[in-house]
């Protein structure tokens, strides 16, 4: 089997994948879903096994890490029985969930016994009231103890992810930033993208990660950490513990250093987040089509992923909803 690593036309390598498992989810987030969502038909979603092996044959192309997306990734049924198969595929050193932490609780354990190593839990705000506005659900508690069982699990790391819009919970940066003091754990701030089902994106609705972390500034102490390469947000430490994260996808975004691609749930391969191809690998997969095959097909896409949305905005053209965000899993 052609094994190189899996590069793209500007020379960047492949080693992160992330995997939507469901488009279906429980919350209605205003900022990414429609308020009545059209799910995919349920025979066009992936089955465990043909994930399994797209996934098996990305680890013998250098891919390393794996994380599992939605819509939310827990209400896919039995996912513990898909963490339990990547977990045991040799290549696979990192395994992570982006998970909206409402199922967190009944499911961490199963999940860490899975073989899942790391948790990263979306939570736009601490205000019981304003949370069900947000999301849709009455869920601030459940997600609160999703939090402290994935903590308790032993997750390593545990973060938590709040997409930022002006007027909606702008106002909640310091809290936020101080319940991650309080936990010891990473807050990555995420500026708000333009992927929203609704339409509702605004320059205006976008907080830089500047402005936001002059915010936390006003509270905290904080020591910059080195950017990892390829990491999609730039860290920093509180004294005691946890720390913030921004993840500046609009104003600051890290092309250059792109080491991700995405697989849909219904098994398409989308190179860039932010770029318009995407493909199908459904028709390989259920057409009877060997290793060789899909490795030359993942090769094919790859080398045709995108620059990037740095050189969009460099452009000036807003990369307006490509695909909204709970059919790519963020
Ligand atoms: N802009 C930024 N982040 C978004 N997310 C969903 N929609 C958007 C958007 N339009 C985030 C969620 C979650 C992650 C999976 O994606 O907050 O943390
Ligand atoms: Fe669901 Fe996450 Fe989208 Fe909210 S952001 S609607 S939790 S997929």
């Amino acid at each position: 089997m052609d094994e190189r690593p899996l590069a793209d036309s500007y020379g960047r390598v492949i080693r992160k994948v992330r995997v939507s498992v469901t488009d279906r989810c429980n919350f209605r987030c205003v900022y990414c879903m429609p308020s009545t969502p059209l799910w995919m038909p349920r025979n066009r979603i992936l089955t465990f096994e043909e994930i399994t092996r797209v996934v098996r044959i990305l680890t013998r192309m250098g891919v390393v890490k794996v994380r599992l997306t939605g819509g939310e990734p827990l209400v896919r049924k039995g996912v513990e029985e898909l963490v339990r198969g990547l977990s045991s595929i040799s290549g696979v050193e990192q395994l992570a969930m982006t998970t909206n932490g409402f199922f967190l609780t009944e499911k961490a354990s199963a999940l860490k016994g899975a073989g899942l190593m790391a948790v990263t839990v979306s939570l736009p705000s601490l205000d019981r009231k304003r949370f069900e506005r947000i999301t849709g659900v009455d869920g601030l508690d459940r997600v609160l103890r999703g939090v402290d069982a994935a903590l308790d699990e032993g997750f390593d790391p545990v973060k938590v992810n709040a997409t930022i819009v002006r007027g909606l919970n702008d106002d909640e940066i310091i809290a936020l930033a101080e319940y991650g003091a309080e936990k010891g754990i990473f807050v990555r701030f995420i500026e708000f993208m333009p992927f929203d089902s609704r339409g509702l994106w605004k320059p205006e609705f976008l907080v830089s990660w500047k402005d936001m972390l002059s915010k936390v500034k006003e509270r905290f102490e904080l020591m910059p950490l080195p950017r990892e390469p390829g990491s999609t947000s730039l860290n920093y430490a509180f004294k005691d513990g946890g720390g913030v994260g921004f993840i500046a996808s609009m104003t600051a975004p890290f092309c250059d250093d792109c080491e991700r691609i995405r697989l849909t749930a219904d098994g398409r391969l989308v190179p860039c987040m932010f770029g318009k191809l995407e493909f199908d690998m459904k028709p390989l997969l259920r057409g009877g089509a060997g290793d060789e095959e899909l490795v030359s097909f993942i090769r094919t896409a790859v080398e045709k992923k995108e620059r990037g949305v740095k050189y969009l905005l460099e452009k000036g053209e807003i990369p307006r909803h490509v695909r909204p965000m709970y059919t790519l899993g963020g």
